[in-house]
């Protein structure tokens, strides 16, 4: 257990381990179609490109929750291509076959956002677990981390597919306190996007939203612990363990 003091908070709390969602989080979502549009000759405006991703983005994570109220699951590359045909016959481009198979190769191996390999390291060093619980499926995720260079940071990776259903479902949290075999609380959590924050929170999980978008708070149950703008203060939170 290594000790986290948050800002305001009266004692340390022990904390078996640290574990981030990855898309959006640690790995840019947005980096596949920023990568494909600059390497193209295409010539769309770039604000085209950007609302193509967002879309993208958007539809992806509807499909998750919706595939979850219809208790029709789907794996997360199945839902990441959907969501991508949906975009990109949204704005026309349903027909580039060329275009679908560069935006599908660059999502397996998006960027890190710039600070997460230092953060990471950081952690790893202070003797900080470190963790990934993700709707990602295995192979999405062991090439991806990989990609990106962090893969060999982290202790664990968890995938949803081991439970077949996607985040927010509580049981999806539950994976990470049964791998570590500890109460939610010593589970801290960290995660971009806000729906993911509450569902943790909601669960019991210590969290800290990394509230990368500057997004207004979600009205939902649960709440963050702490707040921050990207990953490189995280290391100072943890008590006594740095030099
Ligand atoms: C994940 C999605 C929610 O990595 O970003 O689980």
């Amino acid at each position: 257990m290594v000790d986290l003091l948050l800002p305001g908070a009266p004692a340390p709390l022990p904390i078996a381990a640290v574990c981030f969602d990855a898309y959006g989080t640690l790995l840019d979502v947005h980096s596949a179609v920023a990568r494909v549009a600059a390497s193209s000759n295409r010539t769309a405006a770039p604000d085209r490109f950007d609302s193509l991703s967002a879309l993208w983005r958007d539809k992806q994570l509807a499909y998750t929750w919706l595939r979850n109220s219809m208790r029709c699951h789907a794996d997360f590359a199945t839902v990441t291509a959907d969501a991508l045909d949906h975009a990109l016959a949204a704005y026309g481009l349903d027909g580039d076959a060329a275009l679908r198979t560069a935006l599908l190769d660059a999502y397996r191996s998006l960027s890190p956002y710039p600070e997460v390999p230092e953060a990471l390291r950081r952690l790893r060093a202070a003797g900080v677990p470190l963790a990934v619980l993700s709707n990602g499926t295995p192979e999405m995720l062991a090439r991806g981390l990989a990609n990106a260079g962090i893969a060999a940071l982290l202790d664990a990776v968890i995938s949803v597919e081991e439970l077949g259903v996607f985040k927010p479902v509580p049981e999806v949290y539950a994976l990470a306190t049964r791998r570590f075999g500890v109460p939610a609380r010593r589970i801290l959590f960290i995660s971009a996007n806000g729906w993911d924050v509450h569902g943790a929170a909601s669960f019991g999980c210590t969290v800290v939203h990394l509230n990368r978008q500057q997004a207004a708070a979600e009205r939902l149950p649960g709440r963050p612990a702490h707040v921050l703008a990207d990953l490189a203060p995280l290391p100072e939170l943890f008590h006594g363990n740095f030099e």
